[in-house]
């Protein structure tokens, strides 16, 4: 069952400086027991778009195409609605959640605050869920009654993955919830939250900027790039066996732990990526591109089929496997299966050369306009 789906998402800020497109036809979804990760660099939009699912971006904001929970499109609830679908339906555990608990409110009434706003219990009943929360995030429900200060970084963690879990949600909307943790609670963490979305069957869209973090806890990866999906699929496949140059830099940029030869070469992207209000004409991110083509600085990409469930938004791609079919809507839909032999993306032969043709002068912002 599909539990999250948007449908030609965009999201862009009005700002007194002009419109911030943050999100640019985003296609993604989510079924039960399902877990995509969503990876990219620093101000790619990641959660820009998880904030509009609960619509929680500043009222300015305009929010185009489909929103849908359980086929129902937030972009149309109206405001009881919307609260009713909040935390009880969706819940976010909120980038910097270390810091985003109310240091001089005791750890109960915290948690007890959204079980007696959407479950109507009294404080009594709150408090017994209270501590059925806390044991199911591996903290004993003895320290309920403690405030944030009295525990650890990890522990905070746990309480914050408690709170979304306290209306007993379908999806979770994790955004970045193991950065600034020691790597052993992360794993911890990650294990919890792996382990509630097997046992409760729970969808999980998890953003982090950690490649192994993803590769181990998501079963499906979108990449994303100046507001756009540039590149999805399962996630062995995407960074395995990454089709876009882009996914490609940055699985590069992921030291190896144990090989040497990555510790002492790291190879990272040059430049930054760019703002979304000054947008480089077609692919915007053929300035980057060591495999960039003359045209790419013109020819507006889409996601072009890469294997059975895997897309990627290049014109290496499109000339590869497909005959310029745009990939369906939904990254989890069946497509007919191209041969998908080994999968070098650089090989294309003589027709993919990195001929350096593209060094960045289109500043333009020609795609904001499709975008919306
Ligand atoms: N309230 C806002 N008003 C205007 N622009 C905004 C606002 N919030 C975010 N942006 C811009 O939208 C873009 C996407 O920001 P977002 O926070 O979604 O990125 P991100 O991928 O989550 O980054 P990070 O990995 O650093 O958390 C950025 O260019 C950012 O400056
Ligand atoms: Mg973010």
């Amino acid at each position: 069952m599909t539990l999250f789906e948007t449908k030609n998402l965009s999201v862009t800020y009005r700002t007194a400086r002009g419109p911030v497109p943050a999100v640019r036809s985003v296609d993604l979804s989510v079924d039960a027991g399902q877990t995509l990760g969503i990876a990219g660099e620093s101000g790619c939009g990641k959660s820009t778009l998880v904030g509009s699912v609960l619509r929680l971006l500043p009222k300015s904001t305009e929010i185009g195409g489909e929103i849908l929970l359980d086929g129902r499109n937030v972009l149309d609830l109206r405001p009881g609605e919307l609260r009713a679908v909040r935390w009880a339906h969706t819940s976010i555990v909120f980038q910097g959640a270390m810091s985003s608990l109310n240091p001089v409110m005791k750890i109960s009434r915290q948690l007890a605050e959204p079980v007696m706003l959407h479950e109507k219990v009294s404080e009594r009943k709150a408090r017994v869920r209270v501590g059925e929360l806390l044991e199911q995030v591996g903290i004993p429900a003895s320290r309920m009654d403690q405030f944030p200060h009295q525990l650890s970084g990890g522990q905070k963690q746990r309480i914050m993955i408690a709170m979304a879990l306290a209306c007993r949600p379908k999806l979770i909307l994790a955004d970045e919830p193991t950065t600034a943790l020691d790597v052993m609670v992360q794993a911890q963490v990650l294990m919890l939250l792996k382990g509630l979305v097997a046992e409760m069957g729970l969808g999980l869209i998890l953003i982090t900027h950690d490649l192994s973090v993803l590769a181990r806890t998501c079963d499906r990866a979108a990449v994303m790039y100046a507001g756009r999906v540039i590149e999805t699929g399962p996630t062995a496949e995407v960074f395995g066996a990454s089709r876009h140059p882009y996914t490609q830099a940055l699985s590069g940029a992921f030291p190896a732990i144990g090989d040497p030869s990555s510790r002492y070469a790291p190879s990272g992207l040059g430049g930054d990526p760019p703002h979304p209000n000054d947008l480089p004409t077609g692919c915007a991110f053929h300035p980057r591109c060591a495999q960039a083509r003359t045209e790419c600085a013109t020819t507006e990409v889409t996601l072009w089929p890469a294997g059975p469930s895997h897309a990627a938004s290049c014109v290496l791609v499109r000339d590869r496997d497909t005959a310029a079919v745009p990939a369906p809507r939904s990254p989890a839909a069946e497509r007919p299966a191209p041969a998908d032999g080994a999968e070098d993306p650089a090989d294309d032969g003589a027709g993919t050369p990195a001929d350096g043709d593209t060094d960045g002068d289109g500043a333009t912002d020609g795609e904001t306009e499709a975008a919306r």
